[in-house]
């Protein structure tokens, strides 16, 4: 009789002994948004159970995901006022310098990861700045004022930066930037392969930052394309990323799985609003079981090929963790 598969299957523990990939809290990174003001939870109205936190607020919140088990936060920063330049990343009094300096203050081993973009802080919602003659992001204009954003970010404390923006170079000018200011042992995480994806719809109302005409398109990649998602990747290790990124996750496992064999970096994927979204959705309209429709997604991300895991489930996956799912449930 055949029994090559089943044998292995039938116990729980047999099957946790023969899981090939597992999920640690050490692998999140837990998405947060500081606005102005005091004692401010803003929920957001696409993304239940995530919120635009004042910096009281926030710092609560990072000591509480802290104290569960994660050991990294990506912070957004939504400014008071919004300009032609995004000038409120470029003071080391904007929102997000100034919430840096609060959470390493009060956590100071939770180490923060900083977006680096302009899209939340320009009145037209691009990633950089305009050139008035195209009508699109002069790419080289934004470099230099992503470089100066990113020295307010490393004074304040950052851990590690991340530019989500998708302008040629920037990793070989911020590397240089970074290195010149004294900076450089602060890694960088590229979101290197970043889609033109619909799935960023919700974190658009979280931050603000849609694009008040055009697209971004002329920047973020066409979900067609494979080979250029590598090719854009490797481009940022050769320009010294620490990490490199693919984003969304859902429909782009075949990326981090083709980049997995390509570099010896560790890979981050950003499970992004629109799959938050439609999975909660789905959990409370009770069309699915939730707690294992989510191990089930976040296992298949480490199954792809991924390290790490950017996701505003990570509190709920450390629950879930607590609870023995993800270790041996499967
Ligand atoms: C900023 C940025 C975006 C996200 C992360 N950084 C939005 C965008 O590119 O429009 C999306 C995150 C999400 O959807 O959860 N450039
Ligand atoms: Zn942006």
């Amino acid at each position: 009789m055949f029994r090559r598969f089943r044998r292995l299957r039938l116990n729980r523990s047999m099957r946790s002994m023969v899981q090939e990939s597992r999920l640690s809290k050490s692998d999140l990174i837990y998405p947060l948004f500081a606005i102005g003001g005091s004692g401010v939870r803003n929920e957001i109205a696409s993304m239940p159970g995530v919120f635009q936190l004042s910096i009281d607020e926030l710092v609560k919140e990072a000591q509480e995901a802290h104290a569960e088990g994660i050991k990294g936060i990506m912070l957004f920063g939504i400014p008071a006022i919004k300009d032609s330049v995004g000038s409120d990343a470029l003071s080391e009094n904007g929102i997000v310098a100034t919430a840096i300096r609060a959470l390493k203050s009060a956590v100071p081993e939770l180490l923060i990861f900083t977006d680096l973009c302009f899209c939340e802080y320009t009145d037209h919602g691009h990633c950089g700045i305009i050139d008035p003659v195209r009508g699109t992001v002069d790419n080289d204009a934004t470099l230099e004022i992503l470089a100066k954003q990113a020295i307010i970010h490393a004074q304040a404390g950052a851990d590690c930066i991340a530019p989500s923006g998708m302008m040629d170079g920037t990793i070989a000018v911020l590397r240089e930037a970074l290195d010149g200011a004294g900076f450089p042992n602060l890694p960088l995480m590229s979101y290197s392969t970043k889609f033109a994806s619909g799935y960023y719809g919700p974190f658009r109302d979280a931050a603000g930052s849609a694009p008040s005409f055009g697209d971004r398109r002329s920047y973020q990649m066409s979900p067609a394309n494979a080979r250029e998602a590598i090719g854009e990747s490797l481009e940022d290790e050769a320009q010294g990323a620490d990490f490199l990124m693919v984003k969304p996750a859902l429909n782009y496992l075949d990326i981090v799985r083709l980049l997995r064999d390509q570099t010896n970096l560790p890979i981050a994927v950003y499970n992004v609003s629109g799959e938050y979204s439609m999975l909660k959705m789905a959990g409370k309209m009770e069309l699915i079981d939730y707690d294992r429709v989510l191990s089930e997604m976040m296992i298949g991300f480490k199954r792809a090929g991924a390290d790490l895991i950017i996701t505003y489930h990570a509190r709920e996956v450390c629950k879930l963790i607590d609870k023995g799912y993800l270790c041996d449930i499967f």
